[in-house]
């Protein structure tokens, strides 16, 4: 008798083929760790807690550069990594040893720098945590031509650091802020 299943069993082989192949694919292409612990491959977390640390916390330049810290840690720039303005650790410092320059912004580059931040054209910047202001007015309101440059003011560690010191002078500074001069 003629039969007319044929394709069924084409069908039915062919199924079992993939089905076949793709076990394989999986059993060959699955690294061994995965499924270790979770559904992910094992080794990757001690690959990834391995990983060579390209930065690190502003604690860790006190011990060369001191004075610099001192002034960052209590100025109202202290929540600000050094690293956000000097580059990462790694291209300064190996194994606790000198190997290298980090950059040190001069000039308008400085400028750039704390207008990235302060610039009161970026809408988004919550006021409350950082203070914007809009150039070439804050200049104006301050009296001083408008080349002048944030850190002829503004010490770049700690910004009200010589303003406050300027208030306490004319008696503008008063109760606690005078203590600390605010930094
Ligand atoms: C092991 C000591 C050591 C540590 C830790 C260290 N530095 Fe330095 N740093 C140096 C030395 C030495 C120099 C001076 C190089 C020179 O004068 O040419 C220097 C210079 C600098 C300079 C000035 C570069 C210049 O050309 O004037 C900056 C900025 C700086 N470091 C930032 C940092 C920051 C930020 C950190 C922490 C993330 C840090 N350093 C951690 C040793 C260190
Ligand atoms: C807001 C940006 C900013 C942060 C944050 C910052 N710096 Fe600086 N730093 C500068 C700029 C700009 C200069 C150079 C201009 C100046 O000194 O007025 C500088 C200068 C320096 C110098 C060179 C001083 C010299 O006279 O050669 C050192 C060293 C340094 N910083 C270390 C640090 C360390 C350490 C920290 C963190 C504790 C830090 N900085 C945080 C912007 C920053
Ligand atoms: C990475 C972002 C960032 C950069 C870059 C930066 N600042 Fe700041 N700055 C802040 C934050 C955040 C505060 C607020 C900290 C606080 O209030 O505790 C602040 C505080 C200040 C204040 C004090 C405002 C007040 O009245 O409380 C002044 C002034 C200031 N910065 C000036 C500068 C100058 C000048 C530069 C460039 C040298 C600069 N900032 C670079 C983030 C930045
Ligand atoms: C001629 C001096 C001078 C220069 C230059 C200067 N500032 Fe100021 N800045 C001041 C003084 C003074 C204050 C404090 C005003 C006050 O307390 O009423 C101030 C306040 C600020 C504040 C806080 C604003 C607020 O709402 O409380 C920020 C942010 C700031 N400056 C950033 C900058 C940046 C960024 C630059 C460079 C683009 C810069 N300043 C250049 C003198 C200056």
């Amino acid at each position: 008798m003629q039969s007319y299943n044929t394709h069924v069993k084409r069908i039915v082989l062919l199924l079992a083929i993939m089905a076949l192949v793709g076990y394989g694919a999986k059993k060959v292409l699955t690294p061994s760790t995965f499924g270790e612990y979770g559904h992910y491959r094992g080794a990757a977390i001690e690959k990834e807690a391995n990983r060579p640390l390209k930065h690190m916390t502003n604690y860790s330049c006190k011990s060369c550069h001191a004075f610099e810290w001192e002034i960052h840690e209590y100025g109202k720039h202290k929540t600000i990594s050094c690293e956000f303005c000097h580059g990462p650790y790694a291209n300064h410092v190996k194994d606790g040893k000198y190997v290298g320059r980090l950059p040190v912004k001069k000039g308008l580059e400085i400028k750039t720098l704390c207008i990235r931040c302060h610039n009161k054209e970026i809408k988004a910047r919550p006021k409350d945590v950082i203070k914007t202001i809009k150039m070439p007015d804050h200049l104006k309101s301050q009296h001083v031509r408008e080349d002048h440059i944030c850190n002829q003011c503004h010490h770049v560690h700690a910004p009200l650091r010589y303003i406050n010191r300027a208030k306490k002078v004319l008696g503008l500074l008063t109760g606690k802020e005078a203590g600390n001069e605010g930094r």
